[in-house]
């Protein structure tokens, strides 16, 4: 496969020319915030919702934005093209720049713009059969959990603790009440009844999430958005979890117990499908 072709300040070159330098702050302090965008057949799905997000973590963190909207749009459909996979899941980070090293916000400061494609491994029909296992862990992480911030620490040592522990996800409890994963969010469901927790700075406000709560709306199937702990999700019916990588993930197995009857439920299956006809049929309307 060809050397992936990145975007950096401006430009388009391949992956090994890109080079940002050490005093960048993203290197320095992991002062910046980032995206991850699916794009199925070359299409940016879900886009106007990422870039809003995106805005959200700019104004959130007080990193100028460097770019409109149209711009954004033009370069991120540009680096898609440039790439060779049908599905792509675009990675962009936006850092507040380069400068000498000191907490305080440097003054006349011009943003570190990457972003970079991978071809994206959408969740086949046998890893959705799978399913995955989790852990439960507590929510280590900041207050400031919905700006989507490239300081990652919290959540790489949670997800590799359930890694460690022969998992593949930690879902995250904070005072007792599940906030979501370590990259990703959680549903259950109890008695045909569809939990994620609302929105709040405890999570990050997902897109894959809010797509889910609108498409179960909208197919008549109870979603709410309310607070569980973790005694309710040990006792639900079924879980899983949601991100742009993994689209809808069942859960099979919590700590050391089987979720259901260790394969995905009714409703969990129902979710994967109504999902996959929505990317579906979004590619008919645009052909
Ligand atoms: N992570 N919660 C956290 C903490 C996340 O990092 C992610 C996604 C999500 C799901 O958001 P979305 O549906 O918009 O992808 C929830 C990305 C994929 C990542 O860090 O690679």
């Amino acid at each position: 496969m060809s050397d992936p072709i990145v975007y950096l300040n401006g430009e388009f070159m391949p992956l090994a020319d890109a080079k940002v330098p050490v005093l960048d702050r993203g290197f320095i302090f992991g002062d910046g915030i980032y995206e991850v965008i699916p794009a199925y057949g070359k299409r940016l799905f879900r886009l106007d919702e990422h870039l809003d997000r995106l805005n959200n973590s700019l104004d959130a963190t007080r990193i100028p934005n460097p770019y409109p909207e149209s711009e954004w749009k033009k370069i991120l459909s540009q680096i898609v093209m440039k790439n060779d996979a049908e599905d792509q899941s675009i990675y962009l980070q936006v850092t507040r720049g380069v400068a000498k090293r000191d907490h305080a916000f440097p003054e006349k400061i011009t943003p570190t713009v990457f972003m970079m494609s991978n071809p994206l491994v959408v969740t086949s029909q046998e890893m959705f059969d799978k399913g995955i296992a989790v852990i439960t862990l507590d929510d280590i992480r900041w207050q400031y959990c919905n700006i989507k911030a490239i300081t990652l620490l919290p959540n790489i040592l949670l997800r590799q603790t359930a890694i460690d522990e022969g998992a593949q996800e930690a879902i995250l409890v904070r005072g007792g009440e599940v906030t979501e994963g370590s990259a990703s969010n959680i549903f259950i469901v109890i008695d045909g009844v569809i939990k994620t927790p609302p929105k709040s700075s405890r999570l990050l406000p997902g897109v894959t999430r809010d797509l889910i709560v609108e498409l179960a709306k909208n197919n008549g199937i109870q979603c709410i958005e309310a607070n569980f702990s973790r005694t309710e999700l040990e006792a639900a019916d079924e879980i899983w979890m949601s991100s742009s990588m993994k689209e809808v993930m069942p859960i099979v197995k919590l700590n050391d117990e089987i979720v259901g009857d260790g394969k995905p439920g009714t409703i969990t299956r129902q979710m994967y499908q109504i999902f996959q006809d929505y990317k579906a049929e979004l590619k008919r309307d645009l052909d």
